[in-house]
């Protein structure tokens, strides 16, 4: 007999085939094709992402496996997590009227799945009897073969291309990842909708030491970016930022760009950490104002304490000086003065943990 995991991917695949034979031969998921094609997915990209879409029929996917795996218990279709089990053990699809994004391990066996709510009509129902609109995406539950903080969407497609380019873009959405493929970007990852984790990290550290951070240019991204950059500066990756304009992501910037326009920026309009905190702190500030204008220096210089290169420092001091007419000295002065403090700051860390080491092992 195989094993719970074993029988668990047997279970996530022939729901991956129901799903997907639904979208694409059915007229239950019609409706569903026709916006995806409406986003600009061709039946090619449909394919090799295996989209699917959930009928609304919440009993649709338990009868389909049903006469599939006779020889699975009701316990492990319980496990599998695709159901909801009602109180007269009724299992109930999770996903109803979604469109499916498969979720894959290493080995691109099917390990979870991601729904779209899509604007179809049987909404206004759901609306009515939960009191509140549907998430626009909801996502397995963590189960014996998947961990969403552990996951990469897109990984086991992307590793050749990334080692063969040696880089990997970041998106923020699935479907960021998957219009840049259709736009000739093969390398391109997703983390789960949550911030980086240590074990994503881990796993593009296996891959390449270069990132590209693509995420969202609306302030919810702005913000994502910051927060990767802190992380991801730590462990000497080389990093580059592509900002979309307008509060775009990219599958928008596709979508009204065209490809050939969004390869360009990906490959010809990436910013350096430095280059993206100048427009960052930029956000909601009136740099005419004096004492913003101070802050905002202020905030720019402290993130250029991990600038080795003292060319690549220049540069963007002069840059500052020339904008805000200062004297470049003025501001080496200042840079200098936030790195030695910050140096400082770091010894005292330092002392501080070794105070506190030494006592945890003397008790
Ligand atoms: P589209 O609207 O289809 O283009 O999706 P998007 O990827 O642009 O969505 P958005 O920028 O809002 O979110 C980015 C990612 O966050 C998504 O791909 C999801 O992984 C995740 N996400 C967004 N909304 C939700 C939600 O309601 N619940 C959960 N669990 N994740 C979400
Ligand atoms: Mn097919
Ligand atoms: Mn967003
Ligand atoms: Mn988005
Ligand atoms: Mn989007």
């Amino acid at each position: 007999k195989d094993s719970l995991q074993a029988q668990l991917i047997r279970i996530y695949e022939e729901a991956n085939r129901f799903y997907h034979q639904v979208l694409t031969q059915t007229q239950t998921g019609e409706k569903a094709l026709a916006y995806l094609h409406e986003r600009q997915l061709t039946d090619e990209t449909i394919e090799e992402f295996q989209l699917g879409y959930s009928p609304s029929q919440r009993g649709a996917l338990v009868d389909y496996l049903k006469g599939k795996l006779e020889d699975i218990s009701y316990d492990v279709l319980v496990q599998s997590a695709l159901f909801i089990e009602t109180q007269e053990k009724e299992l109930l699809d999770r996903f109803s009227n979604r469109i499916i994004f498969p979720i894959t391990n290493h080995q691109s066996e099917t390990i979870a799945f991601s729904g779209r709510h899509v604007d179809l009509e049987d909404d206004d129902v759901w609306i009515e009897s939960s009191g509140h609109p549907p998430a626009k995406y909801v996502n397995s539950p963590d189960t014996p073969i998947f961990n969403k903080s552990d996951t990469l969407y897109n990984y086991a497609k992307a590793r050749a291309q990334v080692r063969r380019q040696e880089e990997i873009y970041l998106f923020e959405g699935y479907m960021d990842v998957i219009a840049a493929w259709q736009a000739g970007l093969p390398n391109g990852v997703a983390s789960m909708g949550t911030s980086l984790t240590a074990s994503q990290i881990r796993q593009i550290e296996k891959l390449t030491d270069k990132i590209i951070i693509a995420y969202d240019g609306d302030s919810a991204g702005l913000q994502a970016s910051d927060r990767a950059l802190d992380l991801l500066s730590k462990e000497y990756f080389d990093l580059e930022l592509v900002l979309f304009p307008d509060k775009s992501d990219p599958d928008d910037y596709i979508q009204k760009r065209g490809s050939e326009s969004f390869l360009d920026l990906m490959h010809h309009g990436r910013l350096t950490p430095t280059g993206f905190y100048l427009q960052y702190y930029r956000q909601n500030r009136n740099l005419n104002n004096e004492s913003e204008l101070l802050e905002y220096i202020d905030q720019v210089l402290k993130e250029m304490v991990h600038v080795a290169s003292a060319v690549e420092r220049e540069v963007y001091l002069k840059q500052l000086a020339d904008e805000f007419d200062l004297t470049i000295d003025s501001l080496k002065d200042q840079l200098s003065q936030i790195i030695s403090q910050h140096r400082h700051q770091k010894i005292q860390e330092k002392y501080a943990d070794k105070n506190t080491s030494s006592s945890l092992t003397q008790t």
